[in-house]
Parts: structure tokens; C-alpha cells; sequence
């Protein structure tokens, strides 16, 4: 089913280039390291406050409880350590404004997810019901679904009922290892520390254990498949899958950088599910979309809405913290809905292209009295296309690596006239419908 080969590491199924597999391990590695240092130093200023014998029971709490988790945390940056080389670690580019950098998400969710409290509970079944009910009503194809974006994949997971096969992905490294814990049947043991907001000291350093019950586990089998892979490369063939989930996921990067994978991977008549706030984790205006921009995007590409509605939760509610988040959550449901022979696709600057196979070309000229210049004719599957040179131009720069925006720069540079962008943006859609080029 898979397009790359898997990578195992620590029991982790990585679907990653394995081009990219160094800068991944370093990445993560810096994440890791990074959130270790901060609850580092938070630990030494609850230590701090311990010495200076004031509210001890409470600074003794909150040191034991980041004695733990840091604990958890260094297991993880143990973990990676070995791949990582000096090379790829100095090479990083981390953007250090973008807090998704040095955060850590995972027992957050372990909590909601794995620890079967009262409160998360809540807001899973309410989340999980609302979409059952919803799709219950819809027909569409069950052979699998991918959940992108997954975290520790409980919805994920509660999906199993409905399709024969469920993948759920995540980036992070962490939250797949977390999860292939869980179903190897291990569990996870953390604190989740609240230095304010609290009622009393017993609300203060709450201790969680996270194990997925054996019954669940059995129910699974091979139903469920987990694994590490970008969104922005899924590992999937073309038109193979029946519905792609995103659960608190849209908002975390732009439609426009993940729309093409999905649309791509996605079979005609397949379902998109989204379900979550608008929240927007990153800072380009121009990407925050509404909600209603958001469905027309997806109208506008040969999806039809089923589902636009609203669905109150909680979010990550903890009854020992007095405060707690109320989400409106959107829930959209568009279908994949293209005749047989067409297929949309979207160039944006960021897109980046390449030649699905190589194409073959000529230069003729007449030898005659008068000067005739040569004239280029490109093989293409629907015949041949003369006059070709500036195609040429344009196709010898789509590498596979180079966003259509830096395309068009270098183009400018070379001395073509690039006002008309309409005529190049038309071609080369016509060119992915022919198949000649596909999106990276
Ligand atoms: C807000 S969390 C939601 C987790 C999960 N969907 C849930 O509701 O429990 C967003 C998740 O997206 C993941 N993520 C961020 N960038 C990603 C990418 N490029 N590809 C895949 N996952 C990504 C993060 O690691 C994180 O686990």
C-alpha cells in the first residue's frame, strides 16, 4: 500500500524520504532537547522555591512531578540521539519564533486520550458520536481512512468500527512512539502539573497513567496501522484512499501547502472530514481562511459539501485546573466529486513540480536561402507540440525541488517575459492533466 519503504527505529514506523530521514531525526532531536532545557529550568526555579522554605508542600510537588516528566522527556531524546549526526544537526533551519518548535504536545493528549477521565472523555465521545452519527447518514466507500495529523490517535482509533482499515499519521516522532507503546500494550505513566488555577494542593501535580485496555486492543488487530510521515509527502498511491481525516489539524499548517496531497491521494467520491477551531498556528494572514473560504476552496476544486455544521466541546478539560476552553467546533464534510477523466489540481507559489516520466524533444530547422531558425518540437502523450522553446524553458526548471514561485523568478532572470503568468500557471495545469508532471 505503501509508496516509500518503512524506516523502524525503536519499534516507530518512519515513512519519510530517506533523503530527508537526517534533518527529520535532527529536527525532532532539537524539539525534544529544546522542551527538555525549559522544563529544566522551570524545575530549578520550583527547587529554588523548596530552599527557600515557603509553600514547600507545593513547591515539593511541583519538583517531584518535573522530576518525572523530564524523566519521560530525556527517554525520548535517548532515543533519537543515535541518529543524529553533527552535519544535519548544524544544518537546521529552525524558525525559533514558531512556538510548535519548542512545545510538546504529547502528554497533553496522552491525557485526553489513553487515561479514560471523566472530563476527556466527555469531549472524545461528543467529538466521536457527533461525526459517527453524521457519516452514518452519508454513503460512501469504508476500505480505509487516513487520520493526518493524529496525534496519539485515540479518534483515530475509535474508527476501526467503520472502516476496514484505519492509518493515522503524525509528524511526531514522539506521538507515534507514544501510541506504538500503547498498542504494543505498555503503559505510560506522567504527571500534568498545574502551578495556578487550582483549588487545592491535591489539584497541583495530578499523576496519570495511560494504557489502551486489552479488550480495545483486541478489537483492533490488524485494523489499525500507525506511522510517522509528513502531510506534505504522504506515503500513499494516487486515488487510494476512501477518507482523509483532519481533527484539530486544519489550522495547524495552510490548506494551500497540504490541499494537493490529500486531493491527490483521495478516490473520486472520497470524503474529506474536518473537525476543530480555525485557530491558526501560523502567521500568514493570507492562509487564515474562514470557514466559508475554507468550503469554497474545496467547492472551487470538484468537492461537493455534505456536512457543514457546528459541534460544542470542551477542550483538553482537566477538573483539577479551574479554568477549561469551550471550542465551536466546525465539522465539514466534502466528497471528492470529479468525472471519471478530470482531475483538479492547484499550483500555488509554493507548489513544487517535477516530469512524471522523461519527455523527448527535437530542434529542426530549413536549410534554405534565408535564415531560418531552429524550431523545437516536444513529444507529448497527446501528440507533438512545435514552437516549443519557451515550454523547454519552463520544464527544464521544474526539478522536483523548486516552488512555482522561484520558477517563475528564475524565468524572469533568464530573460523571459513572465507577465503573462495566467498562460504559464494554464500550461503547466494542463500539463498535470496530462500526466506529463506531477506535484511533489
Ligand atoms: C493539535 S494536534 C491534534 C492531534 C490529533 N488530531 C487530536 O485531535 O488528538 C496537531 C498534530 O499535528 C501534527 N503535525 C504537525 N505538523 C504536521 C505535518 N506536517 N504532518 C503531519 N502531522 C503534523 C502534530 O505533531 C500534532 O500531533
Amino acid at each position: 500500500m505503501f509508496t516509500k519503504k518503512p524506516i523502524i527505529h525503536n519499534e516507530v514506523q518512519i515513512l519519510i524520504d530517506e533523503s530527508e530521514l537526517e534533518s527529520y531525526y535532527a529536527e525532532s532531536y532539537f524539539l525534544y532537547k529544546s522542551h527538555l532545557k525549559y522544563l529544566i529550568r522551570k524545575l530549578n526555579t520550583f527547587k529554588l522555591g523548596l530552599a527557600q522554605g515557603k509553600r514547600e508542600k507545593y513547591f515539593q510537588l511541583l519538583t517531584d512531578s518535573y522530576i518525572r516528566n523530564i524523566h519521560n522527556v530525556n527517554n525520548i531524546v535517548s532515543v533519537l540521539e543515535p541518529k543524529v549526526t553533527l552535519e544535519a544537526y548544524e544544518n537546521l533551519q529552525i524558525n525559533t519564533t514558531d512556538n510548535t518548535q519548542t512545545t510538546l504536545k504529547d502528554f497533553i493528549y496522552l491525557r485526553r486520550d489513553w487515561c479514560f477521565k471523566s472530563e476527556p472523555e466527555q469531549q472524545l465521545k461528543t467529538t466521536i458520536d457527533s461525526l459517527k452519527i453524521e457519516l452514518s447518514k452519508i454513503e460512501f466507500e469504508t476500505g480505509n481512512a487516513l487520520f493526518i495529523g493524529c496525534g496519539v490517535g485515540r479518534i483515530a482509533f475509535e474508527f476501526t468500527d467503520i472502516y476496514s482499515k484505519v492509518y493515522a499519521t503524525d509528524k511526531s516522532f514522539s506521538m507515534i512512539w507514544h501510541l506504538q507503546k500503547l498498542l504494543n500494550g505498555k503503559t505510560i505513566d506522567f504527571y500534568s502539573p498545574h502551578e495556578k488555577n487550582v483549588k487545592t494542593l491535591q489539584n497541583v501535580a495530578p499523576r496519570y497513567s495511560a494504557k489502551i485496555p486489552k479488550d480495545k486492543l483486541n478489537n483492533i488487530l490488524d485494523k489499525f496501522e500507525v506511522f510517522v510521515s509528513d502531510v506534505l509527502d504522504l506515503p500513499f498511491k494516487d486515488n487510494s484512499l476512501n477518507s482523509v481525516f483532519s481533527i484539530y489539524f486544519t489550522d495547524v499548517i495552510a490548506l494551500k501547502l497540504w490541499f494537493n496531497q490529500i486531493n491527490q491521494k483521495l478516490k473520486n467520491k472520497g470524503l474529506f472530514v474536518h473537525f476543530g477551531p480555525l485557530d491558526y498556528f501560523f502567521s500568514n494572514e493570507q492562509e487564515m481562511y474562514t470557514a466559508e473560504e475554507f468550503k469554497q476552496f474545496f467547492e472551487n476544486n470538484g468537492y461537493k459539501t455534505l456536512i457543514d455544521k457546528t459541534i460544542e466541546t470542551t477542550h483538553l478539560e482537566d477538573s483539577n485546573s479551574i479554568s477549561y476552553k469551550v471550542y465551536r467546533n466546525w465539522f465539514f464534510v466534502a466528497q471528492k466529486n470529479i468525472s471519471s477523466n478530470s482531475t483538479t489540481f492547484e499550483i500555488f507559489d509554493e507548489t513544487i513540480l517535477k516530469l512524471r516520466t522523461p519527455v523527448s524533444y527535437k530542434r529542426e530547422g530549413i536549410l534554405d536561402d534565408g535564415e531560418k531558425e531552429l524550431e523545437a518540437t516536444l513529444n507529448l502523450p497527446n501528440g507533438t507540440f512545435t514552437g516549443a522553446d519557451a515550454v523547454i524553458q519552463i520544464l527544464k526548471l521544474l526539478d522536483g525541488k523548486t516552488p512555482y514561485i522561484e520558477v517563475l523568478s528564475k524565468l524572469q532572470s533568464n530573460g523571459f517575459d513572465v507577465n503573462d503568468t495566467k498562460g504559464i500557471h494554464d500550461l503547466l495545469l494542463d500539463l498535470l492533466k496530462q500526466n506529463v508532471l506531477k506535484i511533489c
